[in-house]
C-alpha cells in the first residue's frame, strides 16, 4: 500500500509539475547523501558526530588547531569525496531540460546540481561552494583543488600574497549568506508558483525562509523529505520517501502527461 501511496502522491506532483509555469526547486543536504556526501541532521549527519561550534567562523578564525581540523578533513576528501550526481539530481537538471524549471535554490556547497547538468546562471548556491577558498586577508579566491594539492606539505595553509588565512569559500555559521544570491533567489521564490523542497530540515535560517516567501506569495509547495519539517503543514503534497526513488517516479508521470 505505501507504494501505492508514493505512486498517487508522485503523481500528484507531476500534475503540479505539469500546470506550472515558474517551478522553483530548493534543495539540502538530503538530495546529496545518495551520492556519498553525509548530511548534517539526519540518521548519521555530521553533526551527530562533529561539533557544529567548530564550523562557526569566530572558531575557524581564533583558533589554528580548528583550521588544521578542517584542512585535514578535506585533505582525507571527508566531507565531499569526489562524490558524483545521483538520480535526484539528473531528474532537477531534466526538468530544465524539458523547459519546466526556473531554477534550483541549493543549501548544498557540492557542486553536484551543476555537475548534473544545470546551468550554473540558474543555480543559487545560498551557501557558496567547496570548488574554491578565500583568502580572509586579501580577499582572493583560489581553486580548492590548488590548496588541497599543499596539504601533503603543509597543515596549515596560508595565502601565498599575503599570508592571509585561507578558509574554504562555503558560509559558516555566524557568517553572511552571499547576498546577491539571497536577493535573487528569494525574489524567484516570490514570483513561483511552486517550489518543490527536497532533502532538507528547513532549520536554518536565512536559508529556510525560501519556500516560506514562496508559500506567503501563493505558490503551491511539495515537500519530499525523510523525516518531518517545520512546514509540512504547508504542503500541497508531502511525501515522505527517498529524493531519488521519489524523483524518479515523479519524472516518468511528468514525461507521461508532457507526451500526451
Ligand atoms: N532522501 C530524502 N531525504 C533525505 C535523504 C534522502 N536520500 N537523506 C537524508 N534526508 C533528509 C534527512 O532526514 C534530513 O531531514 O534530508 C534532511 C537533511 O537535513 P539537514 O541535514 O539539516 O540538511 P540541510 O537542511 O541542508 O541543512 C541546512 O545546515 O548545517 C547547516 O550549512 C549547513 O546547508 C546546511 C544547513
Amino acid at each position: 500500500m505505501v507504494n501505492a501511496d508514493m505512486e498517487t502522491l508522485a503523481e500528484q506532483v507531476a500534475e503540479l509539475i505539469d500546470k506550472s509555469q515558474r517551478l522553483v526547486v530548493f534543495t539540502g543536504a538530503g538530495i546529496s547523501t545518495e551520492s556519498g556526501i553525509p548530511d548534517f541532521r539526519g540518521k548519521d549527519g555530521i553533526w551527530t558526530k562533529m561539533d557544529p561550534e567548530d564550523f562557526t567562523i569566530q572558531r575557524f578564525v581564533a583558533r589554528p588547531e580548528v583550521r588544521k581540523m578542517q584542512w585535514k578533513l578535506l585533505a582525507e576528501g571527508g566531507l565531499l569525496k569526489d562524490a558524483r550526481p545521483n538520480i535526484a539530481h539528473y531528474a532537477i537538471a531534466e526538468l530544465e531540460k524539458l523547459g519546466k524549471l526556473d531554477c534550483v535554490v541549493t543549501q548544498n556547497i557540492d557542486n553536484l546540481h551543476q555537475l548534473a547538468g544545470n546551468s550554473p546562471e540558474i543555480v543559487f548556491e545560498l551557501h557558496g561552494n567547496m570548488q574554491y577558498v578565500r583568502c580572509l586577508g586579501c580577499h582572493r579566491r583560489l581553486p580548492m583543488a590548488e590548496i588541497i594539492a599543499r596539504l601533503s606539505v603543509e597543515d596549515l595553509p596560508e595565502c601565498e600574497h599575503c599570508k592571509g588565512i585561507l578558509k574554504p569559500d562555503a558560509v559558516f555559521f555566524g557568517e553572511s549568506l552571499p547576498q546577491l544570491v539571497l536577493s535573487e533567489a528569494a525574489r524567484r521564490a516570490t514570483q513561483c508558483d511552486l517550489c518543490i523542497v527536497i532533502g532538507s530540515t528547513l532549520v536554518v535560517y536565512p536559508a529556510a525562509s525560501i519556500p516560506m516567501y514562496a508559500y506567503d506569495a501563493g505558490a503551491k509547495v511539495v515537500i519530499i523529505n525523510i523525516g518531518a519539517t517545520p512546514m509540512d503543514s504547508k504542503a500541497a503534497v508531502r511525501i515522505e520517501g527517498k529524493a531519488g526513488e521519489t524523483m524518479t517516479k515523479v519524472m516518468r508521470q511528468v514525461k507521461r502527461k508532457m507526451s500526451k
